[in-house]
């Protein structure tokens, strides 16, 4: 059953990419789509199990060619004046890998995807997964009507909210640990740095693969924030004296190991995937490690599809693309990491009952 409502939901967006669904709905149609990519092989054979009849390299080979199309219909989002905000789920078919390892298809299916949102007649792009590393959203955003987002802001406010309670639950205070801040000169990474610098945080060390990036975020920061205590460095090895590690990089899998971390150390991930392996857990029961860039959406929001999270959360990413529908932003509010903006998706999440989620992982990869 599946298979069959698959190739018909794929015929479907087919002809919606080349003629505009305006002309089967209607005019002037509100809502949001979110677009995201499989982590890795085994979300695709979650979603579409008869997948895993084949052969693993003939699957992902044959989905490369694969256009675009909607995996999921959101219901449930109303606007703050209570009016019905419609929205989609679109997905591309490039793993994680696969988008980096090859950006300009990559690229080409996001496009692709863009063109068939408005073709639906929505008016905000969410970019999820890694379909925003490798978009130059602000290049983007001149040449199409649509609102597009990366979602980086609202996660890294809610990743900034949550790890200021965390660390106060450890009775710790931001203010004297010792913090590191690894793919800081990332979109989420960057934004994070600054609020939690703007809290009272205070000794900081920026972590990133390139070292160019890492002193130019650094000369940025010194000078906003005269006053801290903030550092730089590649060497992923120098993490042992970090009281919190937080992670936000594209790496497509784990970077940390055992041995990096010092005893008791609050460990939060941001990434997708995740920089920590479940070994890593396993092996380290003196540190606490937390699934982070979540929130928890109102319970009106329903949809047929997996996102593997818990207790009913999602990614901020999706959550802003929701606020920026469902608020109803102009275009010209949504400038990602601005200060103002920053405090709009914080009280548009809250009225619209958004809020910041995490949760502590066990030995099985399970919340705690
Ligand atoms: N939960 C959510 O809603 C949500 C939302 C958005 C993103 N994310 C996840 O957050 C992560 C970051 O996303 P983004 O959009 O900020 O990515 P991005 O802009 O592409 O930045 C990636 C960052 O990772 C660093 N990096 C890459 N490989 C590294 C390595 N081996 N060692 C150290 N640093 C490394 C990069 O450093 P350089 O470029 O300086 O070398 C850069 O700082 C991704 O995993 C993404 O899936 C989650």
């Amino acid at each position: 059953m599946k298979v069959v409502s698959l190739i018909l939901r794929a015929i479907v967006d087919l002809v919606f990419l080349v003629f505009p669904a305006r002309f089967f709905y209607g005019k002037n149609r509100a809502g949001f789509v979110f677009l995201s990519n499989p982590r890795n092989i085994h979300d695709l054979y979650t979603k579409y199990p008869f997948l895993k009849h084949f052969n693993e390299s003939i699957t992902k080979r044959a989905l490369r060619y694969m256009w675009p199309f909607a995996v999921a219909k959101v219901y449930g989002l109303n606007s703050l004046d209570k009016k019905h905000v419609s929205g989609w789920i679109f997905g591309i078919s490039l793993t994680a890998e696969e988008i980096l390892k090859d950006k300009t298809r990559a690229r080409k299916k996001i496009k692709q995807a863009i063109r068939l949102a408005e073709n639906y007649g929505l008016r905000v792009v969410g970019l999820g997964g890694y379909t925003s590393s490798v978009t130059d959203i602000s290049e983007m955003s001149k040449y199409i009507d649509p609102i597009l987002t990366s979602g980086s802001t609202y996660t890294a406010v809610v990743s900034a909210e949550s790890v200021a309670d965390i660390v106060l639950k450890y009775k710790k205070n931001l203010e004297n640990i010792n913090i590191a801040i690894v793919g800081a000169t990332g979109s989420v990474g960057k934004i994070f740095t600054h609020i939690l610098l703007s809290k009272n945080a205070r000794r900081v060390r920026i972590f990133s693969k390139t070292l160019e990036n890492l002193e130019r975020l650094h000369k940025e920061l010194i000078k906003e924030h005269p006053s801290k205590d903030i550092s730089y460095s590649v060497d992923l090895s120098n993490l042992s004296s970090f009281d919190l590690i937080v992670l936000a990089t594209n790496a497509p899998s784990a970077l940390i190991q055992a041995g990096h971390l010092k005893g008791g150390a609050i460990v939060y991930d941001i990434s997708q995937p995740k920089n920590i392996s479940q070994n890593v857990v396993v092996a380290r029961p003196d540190c606490f490690f937390f699934e982070g860039g979540l929130v928890r959406q109102p319970s009106s929001i329903r949809y047929h599809f997996d996102f593997k999270l818990n207790g009913g959360s999602i990614f901020g990413c999706m959550a802003e693309t929701m606020i920026i529908a469902a608020a109803e932003f102009d275009k010209g509010l949504v400038k990602e990491g601005d200060r103002a903006y920053v405090e709009l998706l914080r009280d548009a999440g809250f009225a619209l009952g958004f809020t910041p989620y995490y949760y502590e992982l066990n030995t099985h990869g399970n919340p705690r």
